[in-house]
């Protein structure tokens, strides 16, 4: 290595020992080892008789230049030093304190499950899609073939913004957003916040749905029956028994509710005493509303309900992350107890 080599070569070395250096004391340590009469620059000088005449100025002039780049480097580090010992002496900050451990956080029990159901469906097609949360009582209601004065708008308790604005109490809204904004064929899966004037033991004023909607030609029934029995298997266990019921909602036509057999006593549903706490004893557990897409609802967002056909879902996340993971109280979802947290 030239001597030339050498001398810039200090430079990242003192760089690096200034970084480590956090008093005055260790700062001077460095500028000995480096610029004293014994340090590595008066190391290098002393082989400059072993070079040819003809070399020697140009090195003495390198060596000037690192001199003085060097010992800026010691100056501008001094000028750090002496303004942080200023500031704790003002704050009481100590920095030479080691570095916290970072937090090691877990995700919400919520949001595993809004990543786990997103992922299967996105892994079958569907395009996760979202809307907003202070909704307009045409998507809300309306358009979901609840015109004013509906009954079924009774089924849920409203927030109300003002007369014709509200929270949205469903992720339903969205299944008019989305056609609106598509042509079919379509398939989204809708993950968002709810809301509803209800609050005890087992509704918060607020809390998570999903919602699928696949529309195309001759979406059937049976697809419907075949897509949300894959879902719910994938989620609670292969050997999840699926049941449909019919029921109803003004936007679909038929509709029904998906039960599945009770994780907790394996779908027997003892009676009496002993009967299960969460199927109370019938074996089965309510976890979705779904159905075909009601024809008013596709005439609401423009589209020919005699071209096209299509099934929707909709549940609530909370419930199925009970389900899943045992969970016997609501509240603990909200509290933020890191015990609680931790676990997942
Ligand atoms: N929006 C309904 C509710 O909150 C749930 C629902 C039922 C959604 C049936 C749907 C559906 O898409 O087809 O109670």
């Amino acid at each position: 290595m030239s001597l030339i080599t050498e001398l810039e070569e200090l430079i990242p070395n003192l760089e690096a020992e200034l970084v480590r250096a956090f008093s005055l004391q260790e700062l001077e340590q460095a500028r000995v080892a480096c610029l004293g009469r014994k340090g590595s620059l008066a190391r290098i000088m002393a082989r400059l008789p072993e070079l040819a005449p003809a070399e020697r100025p140009a090195v003495g002039q390198k060596a000037n230049e690192v001199k003085t780049l060097l010992t800026e480097l010691m100056e501008r580090r001094k000028a750090a030093l002496e303004a942080l010992a200023e500031a704790e002496r003002l704050s009481g900050f100590d920095a030479s304190l080691p570095g916290r451990v970072p937090w090691q956080g877990s995700r919400h029990p919520t949001t595993l499950v809004i990543e786990e159901i997103c992922n299967i469906f996105q892994s079958l097609g569907y395009e996760v899609v979202s809307g907003p949360e202070v909704e307009a009582d045409y998507y809300n209601f309306e358009a979901l073939n609840m015109p004013p004065e509906h009954p079924a708008r009774d089924m849920q308790d409203t927030l109300y913004i003002t007369e014709r604005v509200l929270m949205r109490t469903h992720t339903s809204p969205v299944q008019v957003r989305a056609m609106k904004s598509r042509k079919p064929p379509l398939a989204v899966i809708v993950p968002g916040k709810v809301y509803r004037r209800d609050s005890d033991l087992t509704h918060t004023p607020m809390f998570h749905q999903i919602e699928g909607l696949l529309v195309g030609k001759e979406v059937s029934l049976a697809q419907l029956r075949g897509t949300l029995t894959i879902f719910l298997r994938e989620v609670f266990g292969s050997e999840t028994r699926v049941r449909f019921r019919p029921s109803f909602f003004p936007f679909t036509e038929p509709s029904a509710e998906a039960d599945i057999s009770c994780g907790i006593c394996g779908g027997k549903g003892h009676t009496g005493k002993d009967a299960c706490r969460v199927c109370k004893g019938t074996g089965w557990v309510e976890i979705l509303g779904c159905g075909m897409v009601d024809p008013a609802v596709f005439e609401a967002v423009g589209y020919d309900p005699e071209e096209v056909t299509g099934f929707a879902f909709g549940l609530g996340v909370e419930r199925v992350a009970m389900l899943k993971y045992g969970i016997g109280d609501l509240r603990m979802f909200f509290e933020n107890d890191v015990r609680f947290l931790a676990q997942f």
